[in-house]
Order: C-alpha cells, then structure tokens, then sequence
C-alpha cells in the first residue's frame, strides 16, 4: 500500500469513528429528553390512565344504593352448559347406543349381550328394581363388571332406567 493510501485509510477510519461516536451520543440525547418528556405525555393520556386502572381495579364492585349498578350485572359464565361434551341421548333406545350398546350388543368382558335371552332371564327375573339399581350404581356379578351408569355419570337416573327399559324389551 502507498503511503497515500495507508493516509487514506488512516483519515477515513477517523472519520467513521467520529460519526459512530456522534450517532451514539445523539441517540443517547434523545432517549433521555424522550424520558422526561415523550413518556410523561403517554403516562398522562387519558385511553393510558384507564387502562391502568382497570388493571390494577379490585376484582370486587360494590353496588351502591340510589346509584346505577348496572354495569354490575352479573354475568353467567359463557358456555356453561353448551360447548364441547358428550351429546345427552334422548330416549332409551339412544342412551343404549350412545352408552351401553359398546358392550352389550356383541356381550364383550362378560356383559351380557342383547341377543342372549337365556343369560337374560335370570336377570331379569331379579326384578326392574335391582337391574335399575345395578345399571345406576354398577354392579359386579359373576360374569363380569357392569360400571355404574355404563360410565355416563353424567346422565339422569331416569334416563339409565329408560335405557334398561329399552334392553329389556330387546333381552326378552
Ligand atoms: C364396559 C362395559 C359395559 C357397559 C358400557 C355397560 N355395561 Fe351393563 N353390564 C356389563 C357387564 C360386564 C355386566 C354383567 C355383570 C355381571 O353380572 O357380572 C352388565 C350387566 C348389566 C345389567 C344386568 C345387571 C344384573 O343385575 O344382572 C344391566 C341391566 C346393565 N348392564 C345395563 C346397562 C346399561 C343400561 C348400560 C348403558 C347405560 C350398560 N349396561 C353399559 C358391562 C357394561
């Protein structure tokens, strides 16, 4: 490299400095007059102080006499019986093939099946009370272990009774 150039070179990486270390010190200028002034205004603005409040409000209203509460209405929670969850059978027949059909119908870990009318007689020979009873609460026999409400316990009792109904008409 010519002495000129090494010149050059020299010369110019001052100059570059010199403009790096001026960005550097007007950045730093402007955050901190940006400080005491740009965030002073947003901390002032009236959507900035709502929103502050309303985050840091109590999660408690108190409803005043003679005042208007409306806004305190109380509001059930969305969804509280609909969204996702198992569909409720109707009548017996749906309840046997939305619940018990699983095992029932083709007699699987000892249940009984539908078509086997001799393993059904003695059963139903016990009475629609204790079946009712053995449907609802479970019930674990000789042959196997029958979960209470078939593992639905979200469905009524009556609908459980209807569903026995139902297979014992088929059983029959
Ligand atoms: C996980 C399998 C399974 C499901 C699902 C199921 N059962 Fe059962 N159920 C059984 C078994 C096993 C038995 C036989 C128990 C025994 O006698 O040892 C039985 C027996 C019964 C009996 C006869 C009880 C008795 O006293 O002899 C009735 C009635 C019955 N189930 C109704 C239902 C109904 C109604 C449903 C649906 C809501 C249902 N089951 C769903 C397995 C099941």
């Amino acid at each position: 490299m010519s002495k000129q150039d090494s010149h050059f070179v020299n010369i110019f990486g001052l100059v570059l400095g010199i403009l790096i270390a001026v960005a550097i010190v007007i950045f730093g200028v402007s955050r901190a007059v940006g400080n005491t002034t740009q965030r002073q205004h947003v901390q002032e603005e009236d959507l900035y102080v709502e929103a502050v409040a309303a985050r840091v409000a109590p999660p408690v209203r108190i409803a005043v006499a003679g005042a208007d509460n409306s806004a305190l209405a109380i509001v059930a929670p969305a969804a509280a019986s609909a969204g996702p969850g198992l569909a409720v059978p109707e009548d017996g027949a749906a309840l046997y093939a939305a619940a018990c059909m699983t095992c029932h119908d083709a007699g699987i870990g000892g249940a009984p099946a539908m078509s086997n009318h001799a393993a059904w007689a003695p059963r139903i020979a016990q009475g629609t009370a204790t079946l009712y009873k053995h449907a609802i609460e479970g019930f674990t026999g000789e042959t196997g272990v029958m979960p209470p409400k078939g593992g639905r316990l979200d469905l009524s009792d009556e609908l459980i009774k209807a569903g026995v109904d139902h297979m014992i008409g088929m059983a029959r």
